[in-house]
């Protein structure tokens, strides 16, 4: 298993990842083509990779396994995990047949290293309610609640 940066051909990936995010209790409760087309969700890979966006890919062999990205989002159009506009939203899925092996821990570690050394002083993100492995592995991260929306908690990492 390594880590690599994520790529501008990385799109199709980080889109079918950010699905398994959305649709991290194990239902299809989202489409590909709902994740792409709604504004909300749409905002956090259109055009990806723009200047100032970060990712990385976890690869086992020559397949990805599963990826963490952050992007910086305004107030007038803010994700779900919103703190400021500089602060990037991150988020992040392992493929369903790669979970509890590590990979999430790996890939978490490796992109706030490198979000500190990108000069982010800090990272965000939105975990739903009953998301007890994400949860756990964000606090175990360093994250802190500094907010709700909805259903879901927003997180904070300064770094
Ligand atoms: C959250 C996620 C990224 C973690 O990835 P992973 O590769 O399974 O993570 P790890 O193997 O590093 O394990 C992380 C921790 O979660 C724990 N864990 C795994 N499944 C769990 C569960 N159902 N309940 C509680 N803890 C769980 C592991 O035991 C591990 O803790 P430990 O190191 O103390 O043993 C992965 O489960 C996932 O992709 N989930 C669906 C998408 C998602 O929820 N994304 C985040 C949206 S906010």
């Amino acid at each position: 298993m390594h880590l690599r940066d994520a790529t501008d051909d990385d799109l199709d990936l980080l889109l079918d990842l950010l699905l398994e995010a959305f649709n991290w209790t194990g239902e299809a409760r989202f489409t590909l083509d709902d994740v792409r087309s709604d504004p909300h969700t749409g905002r956090y890979l259109d055009g990806w990779r723009r200047p100032g966006d970060l990712g990385v890919v976890a690869v086992d062999g020559t397949a990805p396994v599963g990826a963490v990205w952050a992007r910086a989002l305004t107030a007038d159009a803010p994700g779900y995990g919103y703190v400021a506009d500089d602060v990037p939203e991150l988020g992040m899925a392992v493929a369903a047949g790669a979970r509890g092996r590590g990979v999430g821990t790996l890939l978490l570690s490796g992109f706030l290293d490198r979000a500190r050394t990108a000069g982010w002083r800090a990272v965000s993100l939105s975990v739903e309610d009953g998301n007890t492995a994400a949860r756990a592995l964000y606090e175990r991260h360093g994250f802190v609640p500094v907010g709700r929306n909805g259903g879901s908690d927003t997180l904070l990492r300064t770094l």
